[in-house]
């Protein structure tokens, strides 16, 4: 398999402009690459699955994590968010219940590349709703303060 196919690297394109959350998500990105990597290179399963344990329980902590700041921030999609994590919880428990009980290394492969989509498709479509809801968020901020200044006032946030 070739390294394009299953190697994720991180680019601006996937930071949610929130350091704390982009630490966690280079950390998963890094995880699934390491996955991927042993399943490459024929890796025993009981180093898959150790890795797959790993990351489930890294990516439930950083499901929390996100769903914390999401209620500070008062984002208004939180309640969808957190149904859509815990639809992933769900879906990674079941490919690892399936990578269980495989054995033959090309069906590790797909389930390997299966999680990489699963968690791309999600930091793509749906962590980035609230990466722009933070945006718009700031950029209101800044039109405030800048009327503020304008007034000659002490910006308000
Ligand atoms: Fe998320
Ligand atoms: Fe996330």
């Amino acid at each position: 398999m070739k390294e394009s196919e299953w190697k994720i690297n991180w680019s601006d394109t996937l930071s949610v402009d929130v350091p704390e959350i982009d630490d966690d998500h280079q950390q998963f990105v890094a995880r699934v690459n390491e996955l991927n990597q042993a399943i490459v290179d024929c890796r025993d399963k009981p180093t898959v699955e150790r890795l797959l344990d790993l990351m489930l329980m890294e990516a439930t902590h950083h499901f929390w994590h996100e769903q914390q700041l999401l209620a500070k921030w008062k984002y208004p999609q939180r309640a969808a968010h957190a149904a859509k994590h815990a639809q992933l919880t769900v879906q990674f428990e079941r490919v690892m219940k399936e990578f269980e009980q495989a054995d033959v290394s090309f069906t590790w492969a797909l389930k390997g590349l299966h999680i990489k989509q699963l968690l791309v498709d999600h930091l793509l479509q749906e962590d980035m709703k609230y990466r722009d809801f933070l945006r718009k968020k700031e950029n209101a901020g800044q039109g405030l303060r800048k009327r503020d200044a304008r007034k000659g006032s002490r910006p308000s946030v």
